[in-house]
């Protein structure tokens, strides 16, 4: 037994799938934990979220150990995920803001974290080829970078914590609010956004997120532009992780992801300049 295992109760408790992720396969609660499968990822994930711990954020599961199956044991985050279908609030105002100023608090809270010698951030894969570059912009901080609704808890409302930090990686500031904003906003055709998403105000969402997170002049400025290149080497990176890694990323790409990227391409070039407008606007 090493440091990271977790000591059960005695008394067994039943296993609880979870649902709603679209990847990870054997997500269980159990009592007040959840048991997830270890990856590649997870060394950094879990300097992270101890990291999180130690300097106190309270919008992040705490790492509990490794069970006897070798799973991840985090604490279970009581309070109300999106769920398909999306529940109304979804398009809500208010909740979009909490959601930008959650990301924001996280950003600060894990700005100071170092990436610990020898653990590899990212998915561990060298690019495809073809794969256009990434935006000219040094990171900044470790990134959660999968800000999708079933990604966050809320309580009262408003958004109060993270889950999910298997995508976590080292991102300029910028990437953060774009990727909010591609689940929230949202960017994309709308006809691949949900039914209560459809009919909003893209751009003004936007803005909202923007305004909440506190984003730079220097990044607003930056920011259609990193939607642009992220979402044309998401083409790439989901085509070479679903062939890669099979299982849920598969079966995204069979179901059409990569078109769904590639309308998202081109909506964005028909409406970068409106959005641009509004997040720049004084
Ligand atoms: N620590 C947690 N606290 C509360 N709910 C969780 C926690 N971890 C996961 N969940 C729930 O399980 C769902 C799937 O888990 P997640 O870790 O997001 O898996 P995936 O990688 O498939 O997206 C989440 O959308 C959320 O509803
Ligand atoms: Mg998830």
């Amino acid at each position: 037994m090493n440091a990271f295992t977790y000591a059960e109760p005695s008394e067994s408790q039943p296993e609880i799938p979870l649902l709603g992720g679209d990847v990870t396969e054997g997500v269980v609660q159990v009592g007040d934990t959840v048991r997830r499968p270890v990856g590649p990822h997870t060394p950094l994930v879990h300097a992270l979220l101890r990291h999180l711990e130690e300097v106190g954020f309270a919008g992040a599961p705490r790492l509990l150990g490794i069970d006897a199956a070798g799973r991840e044991v985090l604490t279970f985050v009581s309070g109300e995920v999106a769920g398909r279908p999306r529940p109304g609030w979804i398009a809500d105002e208010e909740r979009l803001a909490s959601v930008g100023r959650l990301v924001r608090d996280y950003d600060d809270a894990v700005a100071g974290f170092v990436v610990p010698a020898g653990v590899r951030p990212g998915q561990g894969v060298s690019p495809p080829p073809g794969m256009p570059p990434a935006p000219p912009y040094p990171a900044e901080l470790v990134g959660h970078m999968d800000y999708t609704p079933d990604n966050i808890v809320f309580r009262d409302g408003r958004a109060a914590a993270l889950i999910d930090f298997d995508l976590a990686k080292p991102v300029p500031r910028v990437d953060e609010v774009c990727n909010a904003m591609l689940y929230w906003a949202p960017l994309g055709d709308p006809a691949d956004a949900d039914p209560l998403l459809r009919g909003v105000d893209v751009p003004r969402r936007c803005r909202i997120l923007a305004d909440a997170y506190g984003t730079s002049d220097v990044d607003r400025s930056r920011l259609v532009e990193v939607a642009v290149l992220r979402t044309r080497r998401a083409w790439f990176s989901m085509k070479q992780i679903a062939e890669e890694r099979g299982g849920g990323w598969a079966r995204m790409w069979e179901e059409g992801v990569g078109d769904e990227i590639k309308r998202r391409e081109a909506w964005l070039e028909r409406n970068g300049a409106t959005i641009h407008a509004a997040l720049t606007a004084p």
